[in-house]
């Protein structure tokens, strides 16, 4: 699956925007908030997400770079958010935080940043739907993907297949047409992908290009 990142749209056309991605061959729309404390940039929050999900029909996967996300999970899931997924880094609780989730009726994910191991996860594996492996410092669209990342994927995959065969992998940061298949031989589900399809020329055309890489 393709989750196309609005953070890299422009906002101006908003609307317009996400039609496109829901046009696609795209499964799901990725939507990015930042909080400026997890991560050193402000994004958007919830009047956003309902443009958003005014505009799609298509599943919204909300990736939370924000702390205390317990604090907000449950409304992110009311105003539209049919994944929600929150750091590990940012909270004391994840069970609480899983929970929370689990009650407002959306899905569950949660991400680790590139320099978290993998084997944080293990406690908490078999109790969320995906994790969200990211393959760059959260913050900042257009980044470069960091390599490494192919290894914990493999780790992770390799976990899940004891305790959670059933979990989704997704992968976010410097993702195109050029590196999406080595994600998917390394057992990542699903993509996100910002700046490739939204800056490339038919957006389209990007988004067939990363699922014919499987
Ligand atoms: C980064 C965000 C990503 C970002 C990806 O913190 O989580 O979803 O939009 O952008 P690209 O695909 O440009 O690396
Ligand atoms: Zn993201």
């Amino acid at each position: 699956m393709i989750a196309p990142s609005v953070l890299a749209a422009d906002f101006g056309h908003l609307e317009r925007e996400v039609q496109l991605v829901d046009r696609s061959e795209a499964a799901w729309v990725h939507v990015d908030v930042m909080d400026g404390r997890f991560v050193p940039n402000i994004s958007f929050g919830f009047p956003v997400l309902r443009a958003v999900r005014r505009a799609t029909t298509k599943p919204l996967d909300v990736h939370l770079m924000i702390v205390e996300p317990e604090r907000y999970v449950a409304r992110f899931a009311h105003d539209g958010a049919d994944w929600v997924t929150f750091h590990l880094e940012a909270t004391e609780d994840p069970l609480h935080c899983i929970h929370l989730i689990r009650e407002s009726g959306a899905k569950v994910g949660v991400s680790i940043k590139p320099k978290t191991d993998v084997e944080a996860l293990r406690p908490i594996l078999d109790k969320v739907d995906m994790v969200l492996i990211m393959s760059v410092e959260p913050g900042f669209g257009g980044q470069k993907f960091i390599p490494e990342s192919l290894d914990r994927i493999r780790a992770l995959r390799a976990m899940a297949d004891v305790v959670n065969q059933d979990l989704l992998i997704e992968v976010d940061g410097g993702i195109s047409s050029e590196n999406a298949h080595l994600l998917f031989e390394a057992g990542a589900n699903v993509l996100v992908a910002g700046s490739s399809v939204f800056k490339a020329e038919d957006p389209e055309a990007e988004i067939h290009a990363m699922l014919e890489a499987r």
